[in-house]
């Protein structure tokens, strides 16, 4: 088998994870948890949505945390953009990088948005061509790749044709969102099959979501598929509120744990990131899911790797 030397690992926590949390964690608390995760070695960090407060308070306090953090040269700060208030707000923040997102299914696209697929294409359009011409960059996210929690299976066509119009939008990079973790690592190999017909591997990313416990298996045929670029979630948090039933991210713990010890390379120190697991299970006040943070954290297995 032929594994990739290095894989780039996107942070998605402090948005996707904390997104879905009932505890309301304090502005400060959370740029102190950014700030952990600075340090550790990630070079992308998704830190906050500028959405409509009303629809996800967790993080209404996007502006306070982009202006509050110690930014890091050399890593990226990426926040979830709807639309252009949105923009407007994450420019004044002076966020680097732009991430849009809508559905492959119309369903899941109208509850999180509140569009139609054919209704989200100009607003995204022009949030994208102002990113660029902001001198920013921006990323495009595909929800629902792998299944819908509103109309089951979803074909391959609407994927291709969102991802289609969203890299000729001017996208620098498209995530495939396993929303609900319903993939299986078959299905993600006849999906990359197809996709990487159309689109560079290095152009993809995965983004699983672990409700069920393949996102393991889904990244280990992804990476057999050429894919590098994978989202991950600290500790395991996460989850998508207009998906019932989604649960978190795959762990970042887990994800560096099966790396580092495949010697795939990733520049994160592990025991930097047990402290900001450490910190933010503290504040969040339950268990995190990732496996591997618990079985660190309860001194199983002994010492965590470092970076590899
Ligand atoms: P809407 O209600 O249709 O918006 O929401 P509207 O344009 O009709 O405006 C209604 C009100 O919202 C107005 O305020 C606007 O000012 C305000 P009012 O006059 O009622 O006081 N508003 C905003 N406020 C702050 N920032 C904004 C903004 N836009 C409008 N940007 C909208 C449309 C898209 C805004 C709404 O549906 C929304 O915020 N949705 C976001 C939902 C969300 O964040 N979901 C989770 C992230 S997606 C995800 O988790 C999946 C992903 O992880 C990948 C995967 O796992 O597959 C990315
Ligand atoms: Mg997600």
């Amino acid at each position: 088998m032929k594994w990739p030397k290095g894989v780039t690992i996107k942070e998605v926590g402090p948005r996707d994870g904390l997104q879905n949390e009932k505890t309301f964690i304090s502005t400060e608390d959370k740029i102190t948890w950014i700030n952990q995760l600075s340090e550790s070695g990630l070079k992308h960090i998704e830190i906050t949505s500028f959405v409509n407060p009303k629809w996800i308070p967790a993080l209404s306090d996007a502006t306070a945390v982009v202006t509050g953090i110690t930014k890091v040269p050399g890593v990226t700060y990426t926040a979830l953009v709807p639309n252009l208030y949105g923009l407007e707000r994450a420019f004044q923040a002076n966020i680097d990088e732009v991430a849009v997102f809508m559905s492959a299914s119309e369903t899941h696209n109208l509850k999180n948005i509140n569009k139609s697929i054919d209704q989200t294409f100009p607003v995204l359009r022009d949030l994208v061509r102002e990113t660029i011409s902001a001198g920013k960059i921006s990323r495009g996210y595909v929800s629902t790749v792998f299944g819908c929690p509103y109309e089951g299976h979803v074909d391959i066509d609407s994927v291709i044709r969102v991802s289609d119009r969203l890299f000729e939008m001017g996208i620098a990079e498209l995530s495939l969102g396993d929303t609900i973790g319903v993939a299986n690592p078959k299905q993600v190999q006849e999906v990359l099959e197809v996709l990487l017909k159309r689109f560079p591997a290095d152009k993809l990313a995965m983004h699983f979501h672990d409700t069920r416990g393949s996102a393991l298996a889904n990244i280990l045929i992804s990476l057999e598929m050429g894919i590098t670029i994978f989202d991950s979630s600290l500790g395991g948090l996460g989850g998508c509120p207009y998906a019932p039933g989604a649960s978190g991210n795959v762990a970042t713990d887990d994800l560096l744990y099966m790396l580092h010890g495949m010697g795939i390379h990733t520049g994160v120190d592990q025991n930097k990131l047990l402290h900001a697991s450490q910190f933010i299970q503290e504040k969040i006040g339950r268990t995190l899911p990732s496996k591997s943070f618990q079985a660190a954290s309860s001194g199983m297995g002994g010492k965590l790797g470092k970076t590899v």
